[in-house]
C-alpha cells in the first residue's frame, strides 16, 4: 500500500458490510452473502474507497490520514434507493383515511383524487416552491442512510410541468449531498384533460412520443423513462410505444409493472430490455419467467403494499430462485409510500417477503444499484467503487430490519463527503 496524503481512515467498525463483489446484478445464491467483515477498516482517497484492510495495513499505508471513529458500529455501502417520486407538493394524508374507510386506491383516481390531486397541486406551484419542498424531503432521505436516489417526475404531465418537475430534480442533484438520478415519468397518468374519448387519450401519448420525450432527451434532463402500466392507467401497447421512443432518444428504461393486476407488463419489461421492472406484486408465473431469461432488475416496493393495506405482497422468493436479481425501494411518493425509511423496506423485505438479511441488503446496495445502471460505481464498499457509505448504530447487520421503524444511521458519506450531519451520536 503506498503512502497517500488526504485519505480518510474509517475505523473501529463492528463489522464493515462490504457487499464487494462482481459489479452487477446479483442473482440467487449470490444475494445471501453481503461479506460481513470483521476487524477491518475502510481507506478513502478523495471520491473513492482506497483499501478495505485490517488497521494496523491501514495506519501503515496511510500515516498522514484523518480517522474516522466509526465508535463500533456497523459500516455499509449507502442505501440505494431506485424507486421514488420525490417532487410533489401537498401531502395526501386525506387519503389513508378513505382507504381505511373502504374505498380502494384506484377508486380514489377515479373519483380525481390520487395522482390527479397530486397534478393539480405541482402544476399551481412554482420551481422555486417545490424545489424548497423536495429539497427537505430528499435530506430526510439521506438521515436514514441512503446515498444514491433515483427521483421521477410525473406529477406534472404537461410539457411545461413535466420540464419544470425535471428541472427541480437537476437542481436537487447540484444542491445535495446525494447522487440523483432523474426519471421522466410523463405516462405516469392519463390527465384528466385528456380523458373525455379515445383520441383525446392517443392525443396525450402522442404528445409524451412527440414533444415530451425529445425535449427532456434534448435538455438532457432524465437518465430513465418510466410508466404506469397498470388496468386502468397504460396499456401494455401504450407503454411499449412510449418505451421504444424514449430508447429512440438515448434513454434508459423503467416500468411500473404488475402492481395492482397482472397485465403483461413483466413480460414487457423482459422483451424490451428495460433496467428495472417495479411492483410486481401482481406478477404471473408468464412474467417470472420472462425476467428470469433476461436481464432485467425487479424492484420490490413493499411499503406501497403495506400502505395500501394490501395483504398480497410480490412473489420475492418465487423471483429469486428462478434467477432474477431483486432490488428493494421505498418508492416515495405522496400516495402510496410516504416513508423515507429503507432499513424499514428491509424489515418487510425480511419479515413479509421472507428475504435473509444479506438478500436484503444487497437488493438495497447492489442491486439497487444495477436497476439504475451503476453498479459499477455504488453498491459496494470495494477498492475503486465511490466512497459512498453508511454508518448504523448497530453491532450486528441483522439489527438493521431488526429495530423496525427506528433510524440507525449516524451519518452517512457520498463521494468521500459527509452528507448530512450527526446528530444521534454512537453509544
Ligand atoms: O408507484 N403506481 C404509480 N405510482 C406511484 C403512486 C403515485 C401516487 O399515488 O401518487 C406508485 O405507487
Ligand atoms: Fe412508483
Amino acid at each position: 500500500m503506498s503512502a497517500a496524503t488526504g485519505a480518510l481512515l474509517f475505523l473501529n467498525a463492528s463489522q464493515v458490510v462490504t457487499c464487494e463483489g462482481p459489479p452487477r446484478a446479483r442473482r440467487g445464491p449470490e444475494m445471501n452473502d453481503a461479506r460481513v467483515r470483521t476487524g477491518v477498516g475502510v481507506a478513502v482517497v478523495g471520491e473513492r474507497i482506497a483499501a478495505v484492510a485490517p488497521i494496523a495495513e491501514l495506519r501503515e499505508g496511510y500515516g498522514d490520514a484523518q480517522e474516522v471513529d466509526c465508535r463500533n458500529g456497523v459500516l455499509a455501502p449507502g442505501f440505494v434507493d431506485s424507486h421514488t417520486h420525490g417532487v410533489f407538493g401537498r401531502p395526501r394524508f386525506d387519503e389513508q383515511e378513505m382507504r381505511a374507510a373502504g374505498l380502494d386506491y384506484m377508486e380514489i383516481a377515479r373519483r380525481g383524487g390520487g395522482i390527479h390531486s397530486s397534478v393539480r397541486d405541482l402544476r399551481a406551484r412554482s420551481e422555486d416552491a417545490l424545489f424548497e419542498l423536495a429539497y427537505e424531503r430528499l435530506l430526510r432521505l439521506a438521515r436514514f442512510g441512503t446515498t444514491t436516489v433515483e427521483v421521477k417526475s410525473g406529477y406534472g404531465l404537461s410539457l411545461d410541468d413535466e420540464l419544470k418537475s425535471l428541472r427541480v430534480i437537476r437542481r436537487l442533484a447540484d444542491a445535495l449531498p446525494l447522487r440523483i438520478v432523474p426519471t421522466f415519468l410523463g405516462a405516469h397518468e392519463i390527465p384528466l384533460e385528456f380523458r373525455a374519448s379515445a383520441e383525446s387519450r392517443k392525443a396525450y401519448v402522442d404528445s409524451v412520443i412527440h414533444e415530451m420525450i425529445p425535449a427532456v432527451a434534448a435538455q438532457k434532463l432524465a437518465i430513465f423513462a418510466d410508466v404506469f402500466c397498470e388496468t386502468g392507467v397504460y396499456t401494455v401497447e401504450e407503454s411499449r410505444a412510449i418505451l421504444s421512443a424514449a430508447r429512440g432518444h438515448g434513454l434508459l428504461l423503467k416500468l411500473h409493472a404488475d402492481e395492482l393486476t397482472s397485465s403483461g407488463g413483466a413480460e414487457l419489461a423482459a422483451s424490451i430490455g428495460a433496467t428495472s421492472a417495479d411492483h410486481l406484486a401482481a406478477v404471473s408465473d408468464d412474467g417470472i419467467k420472462a425476467l428470469a431469461s433476461g436481464s432485467t432488475v425487479a424492484t420490490l416496493l413493499p411499503g406501497t403494499m403495506l400502505f395500501l393495506g394490501k395483504t398480497k405482497h410480490a412473489p420475492a422468493r418465487r423471483l429469486i430462485e428462478a434467477g432474477v436479481p431483486v432490488a428493494l425501494a421505498t418508492d416515495f411518493n405522496p400516495g402510496t409510500s410516504p416513508t423515507s425509511n429503507v432499513a424499514l423496506i428491509l424489515t418487510l423485505g425480511v419479515s413479509q417477503l421472507h428475504l435473509s438479511v444479506a438478500e436484503a441488503v444487497i437488493a438495497a446496495t447492489v442491486n439497487g444499484a444495477a436497476a439504475l445502471g451503476i453498479a459499477n460505481e455504488v453498491g459496494q464498499i470495494a477498492p475503486g467503487f465511490s466512497a459512498d457509505m453508511s454508518l448504523f448504530d448497530i453491532r450486528d447487520v441483522r439489527e438493521l430490519p431488526y429495530w423496525y421503524g427506528d433510524n440507525r444511521c449516524v451519518v452517512s458519506y457520498t463521494r468521500g463527503k459527509a452528507c448530512h450531519p450527526s446528530d444521534l451520536g454512537l453509544t
